[in-house]
């Protein structure tokens, strides 16, 4: 059985005093309401790191996650955060590739393999986003995005790291939007992720991969999305900065298990 996931991608929101108070509201409620086979992650901004893995800390099962890491352990780079950095505090997980960042800060298959590479290095596990654009898709071309962006990154990882990674299927024109993929599209993209890396690493190692589904999930269409058979559980943006939100979406998760 695959670990179930739900995390939170705060992108760029939240002050500290809010991220603390989120984070510990959170806690609070996993804490009292443990589950043995559903993670919770929250990826706050860098500076509130620290605040939030003392949150999680102790408590089984949720974790922090950073939104990004640079590819080099450290030097003259500026306003960046290394994969050393991150697992200094104790964060767990770190997104690579979300489509906000190929998009708007230039990060190409390239940057993304040498980022997964880091992340590995330094016992980090990556949530490793990939998806379509709008026009992508309505030009029948979304198989051929996600072999593209999987095959120059995470098929060229050694096997022994693929068991490490955790991937979200972000559709480019759910993200933010309102419009979330149907269960029958999530599910048909989940089965191409699963099969690319089945080719590249053989069905058992594809099997054990967690494919998480991003992309204006919130708590009225989680459960249909939980339905499917390959998606994994979520990576949400807007729903997971409400904690009410956030956790009727982990019950959505926690509820179809039963
Ligand atoms: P939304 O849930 O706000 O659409 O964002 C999804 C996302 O980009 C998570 O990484």
């Amino acid at each position: 059985m695959r670990r179930k996931i739900i995390a939170g991608n705060w992108k760029m929101n939240k002050t500290a005093n809010e991220a603390a108070a989120l984070a510990q509201e959170l806690a609070v409620h996993i804490k009292m309401n443990p589950h043995d086979r559903v993670e919770t992650l929250i990826a706050p901004p860098f500076p509130f790191l620290q605040t939030c893995v003392r949150s999680v800390s102790e408590i089984p099962g949720f974790h922090v996650a950073a939104q990004n890491c640079h590819q080099e352990k450290s030097g003259a780079f500026t306003g960046e955060v290394s994969a050393a950095m991150l697992a200094s505090l104790g964060v767990s997980h770190v997104i690579i590739g979300h489509s906000e960042r190929r998009t708007f800060f230039g990060e190409t298959n390239d940057i993304l393999k040498a980022k997964l590479n880091a992340a590995i290095e330094q016992n980090l596990i990556p949530v490793f986003c990939v998806g379509e654009t709008l026009e992508e898709r309505n030009n029948h071309r979304q198989v051929l995005v996600i072999e593209e962006q999987l095959q120059h990154t995470v098929c060229q990882l050694d096997y022994a790291h693929l068991r490490q990674i955790v991937i979200a299927y972000e559709p480019v024109w759910a993200i933010g939007t309102g419009l979330t993929a149907t269960p029958e599209q999530a599910q048909e993209m989940h089965v191409v992720i699963r099969s690319l890396i089945s080719k590249s690493f053989g069905h058992g190692n594809a099997e054990i991969i967690p494919i998480l589904y991003g992309g204006s999930c919130n708590p009225k269409n989680a459960a249909s999305l939980f339905a499917c058979e390959d998606v994994d559980g979520a990576l949400i943006g807007g729903a997971s900065l409400n904690a009410n939100d956030f956790l009727s979406i982990r019950n959505a998760m926690i509820s179809s298990l039963a």
